[in-house]
């Protein structure tokens, strides 16, 4: 895989590598159990915040299994407002997108413009074949955004885990490198 150029920027955003100054505003979201309801543990404590953002800050993405994870930032709002995450995944050309925000950054599209430029990331620099998001179906919010970001529904898996006290049932979008580039194609003619 090419070395990834950082920062990345989109019409509103900017998407660059965390640091250890991101800590506090990255505990301040994901220590919220409204935060955690639809990741896999519970609210963060401040030392799982350290190990993720120092993860995150040292990320490499040289095999499978690795990550890129990218703080989000607005050009007119200071601090950060969430992150936005792409897995290489095993198998050939295959890739994961995930995202989080802070509360106050919600119902502002940041989290689409986000995974559109991982997508594109993906996709483009990363030279993906296609590229899959896996939900609970509780998460609206999340099934929205796939379908904002143009992802196909392409498999539903009742009671496929048991988090949060409860059984879940999971949804797997995904969308092909093709179809990413035939709607750029058409936005781009009809903006
Ligand atoms: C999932 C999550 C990132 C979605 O956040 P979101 O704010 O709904 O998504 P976006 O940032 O793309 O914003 C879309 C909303 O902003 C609105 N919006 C406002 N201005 C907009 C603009 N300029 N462009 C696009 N959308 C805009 C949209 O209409 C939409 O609102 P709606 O859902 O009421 O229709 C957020 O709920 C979250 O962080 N949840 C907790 C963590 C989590 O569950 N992560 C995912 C695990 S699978």
């Amino acid at each position: 895989m090419p070395d990834i150029r950082l920062p990345i920027r989109t019409k509103r955003l900017v998407l660059r590598r965390f640091d250890g100054g991101d800590l506090d505003a990255f505990h301040a979201y994901h220590s919220l159990p409204e935060t955690a309801r639809f990741l896999p543990g519970p609210a963060k404590t401040y030392t799982q915040s350290m190990e993720r953002v120092g993860r995150y800050a040292n990320f490499v993405f040289e095999k499978a299994g690795d990550w890129v994870a990218l703080a989000i930032e607005a050009d007119d709002e200071p601090g950060l407002q969430g992150e936005v995450v792409l897995k290489w995944l095993p198998g050939h050309l295959q890739g994961e997108v995930g995202w989080t925000l802070a509360p106050v950054a919600r119902g502002k599209g940041y989290a689409t413009e986000a995974a559109a430029a991982m997508l594109e990331l993906g996709f483009g620099e990363l030279g993906l074949h296609r590229i899959e998001a896996r939900l609970d179906e509780l998460n609206t919010a999340s099934a929205s955004l796939c379908c904002r970001l143009g992802m196909r529904l392409e498999a539903r898996h009742v009671d496929k885990w048991h988090y949060k006290g409860q059984w879940a049932t999971e949804l797997i979008y995904a969308i092909l490198a093709d179809e990413w580039h035939v709607g750029r194609e058409l936005d781009s003619r009809n903006p």
